[in-house]
């Protein structure tokens, strides 16, 4: 099953110390790889075959296609 698509998210760090997390697809969700962010950062990512879900800690704006979201502490 093809899981990808072509969108891509975008997490601009507000803070230093931002952290990307990628949980992985399927039955076992756990952490794969966490990106360390700081003030001013970009990350430009997709969803992936190994990717399902992201976590992000910290002062963000994530951009989707859904709209802007801002975490906030
Ligand atoms: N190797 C990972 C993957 O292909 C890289 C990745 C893609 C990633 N999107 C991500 C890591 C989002 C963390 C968060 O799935």
């Amino acid at each position: 099953m093809d899981n990808t698509n072509n969108d891509y998210f975008v997490v601009k760090a507000k803070d230093n110390g931002v952290h990307v997390i990628g949980l992985t697809r399927g039955q076992d969700t756990r952490f794969h790889h966490t990106e360390k962010l700081d003030k001013g950062e970009v990350l430009i990512a997709q969803f992936t075959d190994h990717t399902s879900a992201v976590k992000i800690r910290g002062k963000a704006v994530i951009m989707t296609k859904y709209g802007i979201v801002d975490t906030e502490e």
